[in-house]
């Protein structure tokens, strides 16, 4: 279990890493928009096997959906981290002001979708998986 945290710890720095690079090479810099986009990509192969499973029955014996189911909530906690990233960078970007409510409904989109987020990741500790037990399967599907 220690080792195969240690490993997703590697992937999500190679992946922030790359987002850097990128960002420095490409002018001007996106890093944040990049940050955003590799977070959405995260979130949909999350869902892909879920979704698959329910509309093809017959891709469960795909070995690249049952790769990502595998791996599913790496997946999603390091959608949520980077997505967290992007919001930070864009609200230290464009100096928001949290505590105006107009702040929240112009960007609305992306506070629900980090709210969505950070339920998800809040629930995916083993804990959470253990008090939730069936829950916890309908909650993130
Ligand atoms: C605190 C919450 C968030 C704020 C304030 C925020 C703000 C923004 C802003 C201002 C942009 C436009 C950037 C530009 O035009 O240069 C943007 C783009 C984007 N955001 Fe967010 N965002 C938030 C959360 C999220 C989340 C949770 C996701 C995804 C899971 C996300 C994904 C994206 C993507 C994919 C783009 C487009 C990047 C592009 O145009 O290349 N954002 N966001």
């Amino acid at each position: 279990m220690r080792k195969q945290v240690l490993i997703y710890l590697a992937i999500y720095a190679c992946i922030y890493a790359i987002a850097l690079v990128t960002a420095l090479l490409t002018k001007p810099t996106f890093f944040s928009n990049i940050l955003g986009f590799v977070a959405i990509l995260n979130y949909i192969c999350s869902l892909a096997p879920g979704i698959f499973r329910i509309i093809l029955p017959g891709s469960r014996k795909n070995k690249f959906l049952n790769y990502l189911l595998k791996h599913r909530r790496f997946l999603g906690v390091s959608a949520f981290l980077l997505a967290l990233n992007h919001g930070a960078l864009q609200i230290i970007k464009r100096q928001l002001n949290l505590l105006d409510p107009i702040t929240y409904l112009h960007y609305f989109q992306g506070f629900s979708m980090l709210t969505i987020l950070t339920l998800l990741a809040i629930t995916s500790s083993d804990e959470s998986v253990k008090s939730f037990k069936r829950n916890w399967k309908n909650f993130t599907n």
